[in-house]
């Protein structure tokens, strides 16, 4: 059973399609990073998902239910836009008026449990205003996971942090899959963050989903490329050329394409009698796979 299955899903505003006959499947225990340009949809999907907003139509089905059973609604938490605190109240005068809220028992037990999945439990009494961008995001995280959902939906929630505000976020979440279990819907364009961490990609483009694949099929399609420096590149890129078909430039270095050994290449161009500086091994990530669909307009194949 999946935990987010999206067919033919729609919302027009003022006659635009803002998510277009969308089709998304979100398995059980994924990260799935959900990637688009500004303004391709991803909010709204994720809003629509929340019940924020009515879609004009299709369906969404959340373990196995419609998204409207109130029995699957207690088993999401979102952080889309704000994370909707009071500024001039603490941390704990925030997470409380969630509990009650959302009606849990225990909630101090509940309050100290997100804010030790947050590593806030030193800060519960701090006033929200005078946490930095980094703490308010965790708050976020915890308001919303407040109640142990079952699927967490985050709006690029790492937005505007620092590297160590992305580390701990990052952390955060993986703790919150691997050991609550919990389902995690991120967008997001940091798409070297969201690769630490991710399982699934679904990628959005004008409110169609022209891509989705797990992180195995990522790494399995992305291909082998090496990159040389030489003594000399125009005579190594022109030897390198008459070799091999996929060849060029980039930057500082000669990129060739396609190639599984770089020692095949080394080989090569010493025995031509090249002086080699460098020679590195890469693989095509999520940012070339990415650049690459949307350059040929956003179809997969
Ligand atoms: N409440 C709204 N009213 C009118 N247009 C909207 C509204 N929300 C989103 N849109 C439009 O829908 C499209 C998708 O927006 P959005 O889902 O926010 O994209 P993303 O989150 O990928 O940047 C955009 O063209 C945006 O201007
Ligand atoms: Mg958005």
């Amino acid at each position: 059973m999946n935990a987010i299955e999206i067919r033919d899903l729609s919302k027009s505003f003022r006659g635009m399609y803002a998510v277009d006959h969308l089709n998304m499947t979100v398995p059980r225990g994924a990260i799935y990073g959900f990637i688009g340009e500004n303004g391709s949809g991803k909010s709204t999907t994720e809003k629509l998902i929340c019940g924020h907003l009515v879609p004009d139509g299709g369906s969404i089905r959340l373990f196995g239910r419609d998204y409207t059973d109130p029995g699957v609604r207690a088993r999401v938490g979102a952080l889309i836009e704000n994370t909707g605190c009071f500024p001039g109240s603490s941390v704990y005068q925030n997470l409380r008026m969630q509990t009650i809220n959302l009606g849990l028992e225990n909630p101090d037990a509940e309050i100290d449990r997100v804010l030790k999945i947050v590593r806030m439990e030193d800060s519960a009494h701090i006033k929200f205003k005078s946490c930095s961008l980094g703490m308010k995001q965790r708050i976020g995280i915890a308001m919303a996971i407040l109640g142990d959902p079952a699927l967490l939906i985050l709006d690029e929630p790492i937005n505007g942090l620092d590297t160590d505000g992305m580390r701990i976020m990052r952390e955060i979440l993986v703790d919150i899959t691997k050991n609550y279990g919990c389902t995690v819907l991120i967008s997001s364009h940091i798409l070297g963050e969201l690769e630490k961490i991710a399982t699934h990609y679904g990628i959005i483009r004008r409110g169609k989903l022209v891509a989705e694949l797990s992180a195995a099929e990522l790494e399995g399609r992305s291909r082998v490329f090496v990159s040389v420096k030489a003594r000399d590149m125009q005579r190594a890129h022109e030897a390198l050329r008459s070799k091999y078909p996929n060849v060029r430039v980039e930057g500082e270095y000669i990129r060739v394409c396609d190639v599984n050994e770089p020692e095949e290449i080394v080989d090569f161009l010493l025995r031509g009698g090249h002086a080699l500086y460098e020679v590195k091994k890469n693989r095509v990530g999520l940012e070339e796979y990415y650049v690459e669909l949307m350059s040929k307009g956003g179809s997969a194949k």
